[in-house]
């Protein structure tokens, strides 16, 4: 078992720290990996004074590992007030938020109730929002069961539905109380959703840290194969980056954050014009970072080298490279959604790419025939 400690200084504001009055606490928390961690919640929550939980989760886990983590509470006195959400990306939305706020309501929930959220992104996107809006904040602990939940969305507090208009577009950061990930719960994944998590995986070597990338070249095959000692690393030192970086630039203010970014310029183009769905997050991650590869090294400011190196260790993980599987997607319609991407600024394109393994910078003003050069492949 890891303990990754993401320490965060007192909010500015007592109130939103949900304590209602004195000292504003410390906003610190433990990130644990390891093994049968969902066993452990109840002690920590326990340690942690808690009496009554709301444990939301989807149809995915509910009866799984929501079941375990609710038992383990039970077992220590923890009320536990089970709240169960469809599964699918179509339950971030205000719809299902005003109905588990209508729920905590009915159930009289006060800030010294805590929500628990187990499951994916879905879920802990939506029970962080709702836990940062309900009572004008009350306290969240994650439970993420997926391998990308594990290594980045748990962690952080980004919190968020979607509207018609956009993905994430209202949201709130509202860091968790603690985050508790087990690595079992990786093994009843369909395997196209967990190799999908390891493109996440892969982009924190490439921003962050060229020994973990050499890690990840030489241990590929038994991460394939979800071998749990190998997978414990890649999901704590994944975890122990994204800590990092959250300290850093908790709000997205100084740009340290944004490196988390790499990839998802041409991610998220993919994703919006194949239709949603058509790709896993994960795999439009990995083409994404195949792009902004060639893209850095035809602008030249990494090695020839690099993008083979990249796409070399994605392909045996598993992923894809290309949209040779998705069909052809219309370069103007790509540069469109990317102009429109929130990275970019007045319209103009701006990426996150790549100096060395290990390195990114933002960068503004990228030339257009470039772009649809990487896209022409
Ligand atoms: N997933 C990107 C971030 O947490 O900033």
């Amino acid at each position: 078992m890891a303990v990754i400690r993401l320490h965060l200084p007192a909010a500015a504001d007592p109130d939103s720290a949900g304590t209602g009055a004195g000292s504003p606490p410390d906003r610190s928390y433990d990130i644990i990996c390891g093994r049968g961690i969902l066993d452990q919640v109840g002690d920590r929550l326990t340690a942690a004074g808690v009496r009554r939980a709301v444990v939301v989760s989807d149809a995915a886990v509910a009866a799984s590992h929501a079941r375990r983590v609710s038992e383990s509470l039970a077992a220590r006195g923890i009320q536990v007030i089970p709240v169960e959400i469809p599964s699918g990306e179509a339950s971030k939305s205000l719809s299902e938020a005003g109905r588990v706020w209508g729920i905590l309501a009915e159930r009289a929930v006060d800030r010294s109730t805590h929500i628990v959220a187990v499951g994916g992104g879905v879920v802990g996107d939506l029970a962080g929002f709702v836990a940062a809006t309900f009572a004008r904040g009350i306290p969240v602990w994650q439970v993420p069961t997926t391998l990308v939940a594990q290594v980045d969305s748990a962690i952080g507090g980004k919190t968020g539905i979607n509207l018609p208009a956009g993905k994430n577009l209202v949201g709130a950061f509202w860091q968790p109380s603690g985050v508790f990930s087990d690595i079992d719960t990786l093994a009843t994944l369909p395997n196209r959703e967990y190799l999908s998590g390891l493109a996440e995986v892969v982009k924190y070597g490439m921003i962050f840290d060229p020994g973990f990338f050499a890690w990840l070249e030489a241990h590929a095959a038994e991460l394939v194969d979800r071998s749990p000692e190998p997978l414990a690393h890649a999901v704590e030192r994944s975890a122990a980056l994204k800590a990092a970086v959250v300290e850093r630039d908790e709000r997205e203010i100084t740009g340290a954050r944004a490196a988390l970014n790499y990839g998802h310029t041409f991610a998220h183009a993919f994703e919006t014009a194949a239709g949603y769905g058509r790709l896993l997050h994960g795999e439009a991650v990995a083409i994404g970072m195949s792009c902004a590869a060639r893209l850095a090294a035809d602008m030249g400011r990494i090695a020839a080298d690099i993008p083979g190196r990249q796409d070399a260790i994605l392909t045996s993980l598993g992923l894809p490279i290309s949209l040779a599987g998705v069909g052809p997607l219309a370069a103007d319609e790509l540069l469109a959604i990317m102009a429109r991407d929130k990275k970019s600024v007045g319209g103009r394109l701006r990426f996150v790419l790549p100096s060395r393994i290990g390195a990114v910078d933002l960068v503004a003003d990228v030339d257009e025939p470039l772009v649809r050069r990487v896209l022409a492949g």
